[in-house]
């Protein structure tokens, strides 16, 4: 080494070392966990189940990321609860229906994991006291297999809400309000990370592994449109933590980041708030119809599909219309119902009048629709789940358009969810990642209740890992 290289890694290392004094002493865990989603709780839970120290930071003041907001549900075929409910459904198809949804540019690897590890998922949630007894359809799905609790309620709230009780009650810490501000390194892997909480003050956590379980960042729109261009002034479902906190980590230490610009706009979201409507408000009877008033698509397409039959109507809107009997059949709807996202009418008539559509117009297609449901004929538009006829008053319509909904890309994991390297496909080590941080499971387009799914399976699974390390 000649003498200027060996003076600047003296100075390096002085500097360094002056950082590491004015930072203190680091904290020291088995495994440090980053983000409290459903990935992340579950990823604490299973590390700690393995016999590991475990932490999980987590920038924003409440738990739960973008799962507390999670409504439709979550899949799994050959479930004990479908079992219980005498629905037949199989793991081929759920792949199929996974691969189709995706459009075959799915890590076939990692959506096969997926698939067979749902029901299993499901039993655990359940032993940690979930209730997820009801099973219904959402979009692109060939049977009924989104698992929720009973009589229709958002799932959200409930998982984390065991996931939470799980924690408290093995005595897992969660630090709030503190957000990772660098890795630290150890060779070419990772031995920790620099964290700053809400004071400002940043200091030293060393971990044997760490989990990345940032969530994605749909709920940035500088991000998202940064990666696709297209999708400039939608609105967005993702609560404001989901700003992609893991992509400038992942570009300082090279992993592979995949699918990036395939970002999902979920077709129904009240426009004016930014709301999800659930796509099991169409599952369980739900049409849509244009601002004319007309109906236009079969409303259980895939989302992507969907969503551009949407974006093609006047001012890319529609109305989701359903009746008292499918608001009765799911209790998410009260919600939108209390928030005033609603216009009700006893007849068809009003509500056209109330919604501003053409009240003759929509009459006469809600009559058609029912008549077609009524007398069994086929459905014109090839609607693709429960066909109901829509006459039980009141009636009720909500405004919709499609809006940013859900990162399919992200980090680049193996089966073992690990982190890839870049350059050369590697594993990184110490470096897991699970849920909307990762990328490649659900293709170019996820099927509805796949998220959930992804990220209880993969966070258990980088848990396990992350513990053995
Ligand atoms: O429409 C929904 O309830 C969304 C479900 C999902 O994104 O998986």
């Amino acid at each position: 080494m000649n003498k200027r290289k060996l003076l600047t890694s003296l100075v390096a290392g002085l500097l360094l070392a002056g950082i590491f004094f004015l930072l203190g002493r680091p904290e020291k865990y088995d495994v440090l966990v980053v983000g409290a989603g459903a990935a992340g709780l579950f990823a604490a839970l299973e590390a700690e189940a393995e016999g590991a120290s475990v932490l999980v930071i987590e920038k924003m003041p409440t738990i739960g990321g973008n799962t507390i907001r999670a409504t439709g549900g979550m899949n799994a075929a050959e479930s004990e609860v479908q079992e219980k409910l005498g629905i037949s459904d199989s793991l081929e198809s759920h792949l199929e229906d996974t691969l189709q949804a995706g459009h075959r540019t799915n890590n076939p690897v990692l959506a096969e994991i997926l698939v067979e590890q749902a029901k299993e998922a499901v039993s655990r949630l359940r032993a940690l006291g979930a209730d997820l007894e009801d099973v219904g359809y959402l979009a692109g799905h060939s049977a009924p297999r989104t698992h929720r609790p009973t009589g229709g309620a958002p799932v959200g709230t409930e998982i984390v809400r065991v996931l939470e009780e799980a924690l408290k009650e093995r005595g897992i810490p969660i630090r709030l309000e503190t957000r990772i501000t660098g890795l630290i390194r150890k060779g070419d892997g990772v031995k920790g990370a620099l964290v700053r909480d809400k004071t400002g003050r940043e200091y030293r956590i060393l971990s044997s592994a760490l989990v990345l379980a940032t969530g994605g960042y749909g709920g940035s729109p500088r991000t998202f449109v940064r990666y696709n261009p297209a999708l400039a002034g939608f609105n967005t479902t993702n609560h404001p933590g989901a700003t992609g906190d893991y992509i400038p980590l992942a570009e300082d230490i090279g992993a592979r980041m995949v699918d990036m610009d395939q970002i999902q706009a979920h077709p129904t979201v009240e426009p004016d708030h930014g709301i999800l409507i659930t796509e099991a408000l169409r599952g369980n009877g739900g049409i849509l119809v244009d601002l004319m008033g007309r109906r236009f698509t079969d409303e259980l397409a895939f989302r992507d599909i969907l969503s551009a039959r949407i974006l093609e109507r006047r001012n890319g809107t529609a109305y989701l219309v359903f009746d008292d009997r499918v608001r009765r059949s799911l209790s998410a709807a009260e919600n939108y119902i209390q928030r005033n996202l609603v216009k009700s009418a006893d007849t068809p008539e009003e509500l056209a009048g109330k919604l501003g559509i053409d009240p003759p117009l929509f009459s006469g297609e809600l009559e058609n629709y029912n008549r077609i449901h009524h007398s069994g004929l086929d459905d014109p538009y090839g609607r693709s789940g429960l066909s109901i006829p829509l006459d039980t008053p009141p009636y009720y319509g909500i405004k919709v358009s499609p809006g940013v909904h859900y990162c399919m890309g992200g980090l680049a994991i193996d089966d073992h969810t690990r982190v890839l390297r870049d350059s050369d496909g590697k594993a990184i080590p110490g470096l897991y990642a699970a849920g909307e941080a990762t990328g490649g499971i659900h293709g170019n387009n996820r099927l509805g209740g796949n998220s959930l799914a992804d990220a209880v399976i993969f966070g258990r699974i980088a848990g396990r890992e992350a513990a053995r390390k």
